[in-house]
């Protein structure tokens, strides 16, 4: 069959080889420790269920506003008055979505043209630019090292007259790095000179360690109009598999990325929003037990690669991923994760998923049990003292 020309452009996972492999290799009876995992790896706080649960059973079944149901907007506008101290409009300002990623498709669509070009704070998350490509626009990288820190001058040197977007990422997706408030201002001030889109991608934004401060994008007023915050409940609450997230913008980027939904979703499920009412208004214990363990696994995780000769890894900021450095060995980082998995059964995720300067790394997950990381990094220095050429 003829595929339309758009599908040239939007090209299948990099981690889909990965994913096959791990399949094949379980099918033959294999154990595969899974270190590649994007979710946490804890279920749901039970308020959560109960509300969902209570939702379904009361009627919430039905379609709500394609901008999602009031409540849930003012309950996201209350937490980040709470929390940021900003204002957002939750009649014009917030769009609900069925997760984060149908956000930032939504938003690359309702703003990018072909011919555009985004420059994208890199590594990042792959999806970033699938959906920048799938609007027919450019990403263009802008390296940012495994602490995810701005090189201004890198930055300004490439704005060209076809920058339309800055996309970010922070907690990053795959270094687990935490923009200061300094890059984040020397980003808004380009972003305001040059009248450019900022996509601020901030769904780790509470899984942050050692009690470092973030700042929302939102929180800069000199862009304040020219702002699209991604937000969701995948990781903060352990919601993967319900499918909520959200964007603040502009009330005009918002009536586009409105149309986009009722032309493709109509809106998140009905009573999956009232169990995002209850996260956001409900205890906040078992977000803080999560967070709590993670920073006990990043600790290991961190220690335990540095002590393997050819590795470097830095500690993460936030998130529940590492991206260690693998300088020993005369691999891409794709071989170096395929030949992991296939000898070693440790299943991880390329560095070069994340971008061309991703290349030499690899990402592991710490959203998994510290006896699984421990049994891992056995398998990984076997595999390393095996392969290391220095
Ligand atoms: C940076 C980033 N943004 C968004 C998402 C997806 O969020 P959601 O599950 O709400 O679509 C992920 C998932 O891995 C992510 O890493």
């Amino acid at each position: 069959m003829k595929l339309s020309k758009r599908m040239d452009i939007i090209k299948p996972s990099g981690t889909i080889a990965m994913a096959e492999k791990a399949r094949e290799l379980s099918k033959s009876g294999r154990r595969i420790l899974n270190l590649d995992v994007g979710e946490p790896d804890f279920d749901t706080p039970e308020h959560i269920k109960r509300a969902a649960i209570e939702a379904l059973m009361s009627g919430h079944t039905h379609y709500t506003s394609s901008l999602g149901t009031i409540e849930l907007r003012r309950a996201i506008a209350e937490y980040l008055k709470r929390r940021r101290n900003v204002d957002v409009d939750p009649e014009k300002e917030i769009i609900i979505t069925p997760g984060a990623k149908h956000a930032i498709y939504c938003a690359c669509m309702a703003t990018l043209d072909p011919g555009d070009e985004v420059l994208v704070l890199a590594p990042t998350w792959p999806t970033h630019f699938t959906c920048i490509e799938a609007a027919g626009a450019t990403p263009v990288e802008v390296p940012c090292g495994e602490a995810y820190r701005v090189d201004e001058e890198m930055l300004k040197e490439k704005i060209t007259s076809k920058t339309k977007m800055i996309l970010i990422n922070s907690p990053n997706n795959p270094t687990g790095g935490v923009l200061n408030v300094n890059d984040m201002r020397v980003i808004a001030d380009l972003a305001a000179d040059h009248r450019l889109l900022v996509l601020s991608d901030e769904i780790y934004d509470e899984i942050v360690y050692d009690g470092i401060e973030t700042k929302s994008m939102l929180s800069f007023d000199n862009i304040r109009e020219n702002v699209i915050v991604i937000n969701g409940f995948s990781k903060t609450y352990a919601m993967t598999g319900w499918r909520l997230g959200y964007a603040i913008a502009n009330k005009d980027v918002i009536d586009a990325m409105n149309r986009l939904q009722q032309a493709t979703t109509t809106c998140p499920a009905n009573f999956v929003q009232v169990a995002g009412v209850a996260a956001l208004k409900g205890p906040r214990d078992e977000v803080e037990k999560m967070v709590g363990e993670f920073n006990r696994r990043r600790k290991y995780i961190v220690k335990a690669l540095n002590e393997i000769p050819g590795v470097r890894c830095v500690m993460p900021k936030g998130a529940f991923y590492v991206f260690p450095r693998f300088y020993g060995l005369k691999m891409s980082s794709f071989e170096v994760s395929m030949k992991l998995l296939e000898e070693e059964c440790v299943s991880t995720t390329p560095g070069s998923a994340f971008g061309a300067c991703g290349e030499g790394h690899i990402r592991i997950s710490y959203a998994t049990s510290i006896e699984t990381i421990a049994e891992a990094i056995e398998r990984i220095k076997r595999f390393v003292e095996k392969y290391s050429t220095t």
